[in-house]
């Protein structure tokens, strides 16, 4: 489903999406200098909102942009305006929302903030979720090795920063090579994540994930997913994996908030398990869309 957005909410006003909202000088714009949080919203109920500003602090925090007191309530309701303004918020709908805050505008040059601060600029985007694209569940995401490598050092790898352009890069050489998504690896050839979303492997009765110290965002449906698998009665285990054990699975997923749970079956063209999605991939999908549409997860 494409539909082009008719509102954004950008610091505290519903505007026309088509309408110029943020300055030249925005240090988002000018230096990647910003954080963002992707969630997904059923029926105007927005999945995991404590957990995604939680996370929007950490980030913030990491950059040292000061949020001022009162910033999630402001977020919240700029959510709720923005599902109503474009129709997102009855009883069939499904969104997926972006929210970016950036350092703010400063119209001197360089890459140091002022001392004093600045005053960060938030912005609210809404689009309806549709369907995964054909293939995606029936057939599953084949994956290649991005060239980027990711630090586990680097003390921004775990933030959700708008500097996108390794993730950009990573996903340009996805197309180029026929694949859907690229998987990072970390400096000493680990398994870390793709472009936009956390990875997971079946086998057996294992469920495993990259440890967090791989330089990983540290996922909401990655928190999830582990607590569903306990439940499951799977054994669960957060570890640092490499592309052998992905070559061994018998089964790969990634997981994030608005695309939920895709499978993956295959990897630099050779097949993960059967080649086909696994039965625990579609049950793991099956229970995350559940929960996500407000329903009981067995
Ligand atoms: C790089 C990256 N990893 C993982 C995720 C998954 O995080 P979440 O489950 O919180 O959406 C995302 C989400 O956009 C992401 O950008």
């Amino acid at each position: 489903m494409s539909r082009e957005p008719g509102h954004v909410w950008v610091d505290g006003e519903i505007l026309p999406a088509a309408a110029p909202h943020v300055s030249v000088s925005d240090r988002g714009f000018q230096l990647g200098d910003g954080i963002f949080e992707t969630l997904r919203a059923r029926r105007g109920r927005v999945t995991e909102l404590a957990e995604h500003l939680a996370r929007l602090h950490r980030s913030a925090d990491g950059l040292g942009i000061e949020l001022e007191a009162g910033t999630d309530d402001r977020i919240a309701g700029g959510i709720a305006a923005l599902l109503a303004a474009e129709a997102l918020d009855g009883a069939d709908a499904d969104a997926s929302i972006r929210i970016t805050v950036t350092r703010g505008a400063w119209s001197g040059r360089g890459l140091l903030p002022p001392a004093g601060g600045l005053r960060p600029t938030i912005a609210i985007q809404a689009w309806p979720v549709g369907p995964p694209p054909p293939g995606h569940l029936e057939v599953g995401l084949h994956l290649v090795a991005s060239a980027v490598r990711r630090d586990p050092e680097n003390p921004l790898a775990t933030l959700k920063t708008t500097s996108r352009a390794d993730y950009v890069h990573a996903r340009l050489e996805a197309r180029r090579a026929g694949a859907d998504d690229a998987l990072f690896l970390t400096l000493d050839g680990h398994l870390s994540e793709a472009t936009s979303a956390n990875l997971f492997l079946v086998r057996g009765r294992g469920l495993t994930t990259p440890d967090l110290a791989c330089a990983i965002l540290p996922g909401t449906t990655r928190s999830w997913i582990l607590e569903w698998g306990r439940r499951a009665g799977l054994e669960v285990l957060e570890s640092w994996l490499t592309t052998r054990d992905l070559a061994e699975a018998d089964e790969a997923f990634l997981c994030s908030s608005v695309a939920g749970i895709l499978p993956v079956t295959s990897f630099e063209g050779r097949p993960i398990g059967t080649g086909a999605p696994g039965p625990w991939t579609l049950r793991a999908r099956r229970d995350r869309e559940a929960f996500i549409a407000g329903g009981a997860v067995p």
